[in-house]
């Protein structure tokens, strides 16, 4: 079998991406109420380590890969790049090369997607995309697992974006693609997603709306989804936030979508900026459904990406 590296969501393709939603929601169903890191029946990792680098900031990222671990049996282990030989200029290849010979498989959270491949084509374990400057594709497993949870389904979905086009959109765009949902994408000016991302969805039959109105993209949205205005490694230019001020998701805008529609967002929140507090502490944010599922979504990358999924 080719190593199985998950830098994008691409990588898995539609029916392994359904099949990580099934084994998600059973898992996560066979063990409510458990302690939280008692191993899954099977421990289907039994025996294997992740190696987790981070050339950035987290909390979910590292906490839900470390209790995935534990739940399939294996363990992870934690590499701040700075204290690592990689923050003194020691090439990703050789770093490839030498956790190869040590672990089972390599998470990492860096800028440059380019670092991501880099270190992918000298792998010969499967590496994890944990968040690049390009997308995020850990993320988005868990968002359509709590999309799913809601008793919507992904295929024909109506998704509102309000807020800066990033990271984060990128890989819901290419969730889009991937599944058959619409995305509204409601975005100031000079803030877009890239376009390579919009045409790989539309490409793939998505319905992909631009606009700088965001009522006409919450306008009856099955989800609204917004992230941070300023994401980690960029500079908080005060322009930036003036730009993003028409595109906080408020009850107002909450009220144009469907009754029923969810608030979701992958914090951290800047509460006030992004999102009023009234929208998020309402009943309609699954904000922290959506951190759980973290764990339970990176437990179906890492198994497919061991070839177990
Ligand atoms: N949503 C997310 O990736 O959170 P962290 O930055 O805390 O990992
Ligand atoms: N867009 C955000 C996501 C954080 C999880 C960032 O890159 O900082």
């Amino acid at each position: 079998m080719a190593c199985r590296h998950f830098l994008d969501l691409s990588d898995a393709g539609p029916a392994a991406l359904r099949a990580m939603l099934a084994d998600a929601h059973i898992r996560k169903a066979a063990r409510r109420d458990w302690p939280k890191g008692k191993p899954d029946a099977d421990a289907p990792l039994a025996g294997h380590v992740l190696a987790m680098i981070f050339e950035k900031n987290s909390t979910r990222t590292r906490v839900s890969f470390d209790m995935a671990m534990r739940q399939l049996g294996g363990t992870a282990l934690i590499m701040d790049a700075g204290t690592t030989q990689l923050g003194r200029g020691e090439s990703l290849a050789d770093t490839a090369r030498v956790l190869s010979r040590m672990v089972d498989a390599i998470m990492i959270r860096t800028d440059d997607h380019a670092k991501i491949e880099e270190l992918a084509r000298h792998s010969t374990v499967p590496v994890i995309n944990g968040l690049t400057d390009r997308s995020h594709p850990c993320q988005i497993v868990a968002d359509l697992l709590t999309i799913e949870e809601q008793g919507k389904s992904l295929a024909g979905l109506e998704l509102a974006w309000l807020g800066d086009g990033n990271n984060v959109l990128h890989s819901v765009l290419e969730a889009a693609g991937l599944l058959g949902f619409n995305v509204r994408v409601a975005v100031p000016q000079g803030y877009e997603p890239e376009s390579a991302f919009v045409e790989m969805a539309r490409a793939a039959g998505s319905k992909v709306t631009l606009t700088r109105d965001a009522a006409e993209a919450a306008g009856g949205a099955d989800i609204v989804v917004t992230d941070t205005w300023v994401s980690m490694g960029q500079d908080h230019a005060p322009n930036k936030l003036a730009a993003m001020a028409p595109f906080q998701v408020d009850a107002r805008l909450m009220a144009l979508a469907k009754p029923d529609a969810s608030f979701l967002h992958c914090l951290p929140a800047h509460v006030g900026e992004e999102v009023t507090e009234e929208v998020f502490e309402s009943d309609q944010s699954v904000v922290f459904d959506e951190a759980e599922n973290r764990i339970h979504a990176q437990k179906s990358v890492l198994l497919w990406s061991l070839g177990l999924l």
